[in-house]
């Protein structure tokens, strides 16, 4: 598996590198590309950043479709959508058409519903059918339970090898999530995930150094079949790594 891991001193450091990350990947693209966005704080930060001058004029927005990677069984506008949190980071400071923006239909009265119909919206907007939809770049965060997108631990969506969609009830959240399941996570071109502070390290060092074991640790389901896995860690989530080589960055790199 293509893996590569940056650590960052800090927060800032991180999101900075982060964003170069994404100008020098996608700054010259002139064709169609799709990206799923995670929810979180720490993807939050990074949308704010695509959205600063410097970085949202090296960004090809005409060609760039917006997807998200899950969303919670809410309204577009419950200050816990997904949908919402990267709007008002993101989509609403850059132009983005609207018709490149594929929200989850989360206010579907049935969570499955709103899987049903996201499937089908991914089913049209990539073009082969007989393959799962390819993403240029999926973002994930990940929790301190290692849990990423809304795969969390012991679900059954994280053996799913069929549907692309998956209406998950979150017994911990005690809430219905929809996630895009492994079969669309780990046939991305990039997937990237962004982690940082000390409440994850613990789940960092087991994702990264531990034992396979993703029913207790989802986010080491995602290996990308024919793509690159790409860690952005800040120093105190990578505080109990010990045998991963870790490629170290700082905010001068991070200059656009
Ligand atoms: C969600 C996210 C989830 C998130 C991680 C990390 O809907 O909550 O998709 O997977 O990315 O929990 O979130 P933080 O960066 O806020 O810790």
């Amino acid at each position: 598996m293509n893996q590569t891991v940056y650590r960052a001193a800090d927060t800032r450091d991180l999101i900075l590198f982060a964003a170069h990350c994404l100008v020098r990947l996608l700054g010259h693209v002139d064709h169609r590309i799709c990206l799923a966005l995670a929810g979180g704080s720490t993807p939050r930060v990074l949308y704010e950043r695509l959205a600063s001058a410097d970085v949202a004029d090296r960004l090809p927005w005409r060609h760039m479709h917006f997807f998200w990677g899950d969303e919670r069984h809410v309204p577009p506008d419950h200050p816990e959508s997904n949908y919402r949190l990267a709007y008002e980071a993101l989509l609403s400071k850059v132009p983005v058409p609207a018709s490149q923006i594929h929200r989850i239909h989360s206010e579907l009265p049935r969570a499955v519903e709103a899987a049903e119909r996201y499937e089908q919206e991914l089913r049209t907007v990539f073009p082969v059918q007989s393959a799962p939809p390819r993403f240029d770049l999926i973002l994930l965060g990940m929790g301190e339970d290692g849990h990423t997108a809304s795969l969390f631990p012991g679900s059954e969506v994280i053996h799913e090898t069929a549907k692309l969609v998956a209406a998950p009830w979150v017994e911990k959240l005690q809430a219905y999530r929809i996630t895009l399941t492994p079969v669309v996570l780990n046939a991305a071109r990039q997937v990237w995930f962004l982690v940082c502070g000390e409440a994850k390290a613990r789940a960092l060092q087991a994702v990264l150094e531990g034992p396979y074991d993703p029913d207790t640790y989802p986010a080491q389901i995602v290996r990308p079949v024919d793509g690159q896995l790409v860690w952005f860690v800040d120093a105190a989530a990578a505080a109990w790594l010990s045998r991963t080589e870790c490629v170290s960055v700082c905010s001068a790199e991070s200059v656009l």
